[in-house]
């Protein structure tokens, strides 16, 4: 045995991405590069319904892949609607970052727009966000992050911070930026 055997984890940096297994590839495909945005950079050789997704910063690529989707055959639709509140294992939702406020109210009329239904919205101290899901049952949450300095010093209460927002179907999107500080 050598001396030089690790003896805890060593952190990771963050999660680099996630693969859904999907009923329906072209249905998928659409709602996440036309609905979400992001962009089709390549599908496997010998599958082309397992395929990769990227999104982007200032229109160039920034990554091989945020997302891949494959479809199953086998795999069923989760019932009822997404909820917040834990209703099956594995993931609740994941959540994607678009990279400035400005891009985040794009992305949020243009859901709206889409007509994709807003299950909640909320002010979540470190991030504006609003949770959405995909025809498979996937919780979205599509979010901006507000600037570090807002939360940094005090990650506990920021991640215990949500407060709901509401958008009236009628009126423009608002987003208020004074942001709640949360300091030790
Ligand atoms: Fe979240």
């Amino acid at each position: 045995m050598s001396d030089n055997l690790p003896t805890e984890a060593h952190a990771p940096s963050s999660v680099n991405h996630v693969v859904f297994n999907v009923a329906d590839i072209e249905e998928s495909h659409d709602f996440w590069t036309r609905i979400i945005g992001f962009t089709h950079v390549g599908s496997l050789d010998n599958n082309p319904n397992f395929r990769f997704y990227a999104g982007r910063v200032d229109g160039e690529i920034v990554s091989h892949h945020d997302l891949a989707l494959v479809q199953s055959e086998e795999v069923t639709k989760p019932e009822g609607e997404w909820s917040m509140r834990p209703s099956r294992l594995g993931a609740n939702h994941i959540a994607i970052t678009w990279p400035t406020r400005e891009a985040w109210l794009h992305q949020v009329e243009w859901l709206r727009l889409n007509d994709i239904k807003f299950h909640v919205r909320l002010d979540h101290g470190m991030t504006h966000s609003v949770y959405v899901s995909d025809p498979n049952g996937i919780g979205i949450e599509v979010l901006y992050e507000v600037p570090e300095e807002i939360w940094m010093n005090n990650i506990h209460e920021g991640l215990n911070y949500a407060a709901r927002i509401d958008t009236p179907e009628d009126q423009p999107i608002q987003d208020n930026v004074d942001y709640k500080v949360f300091s030790s």
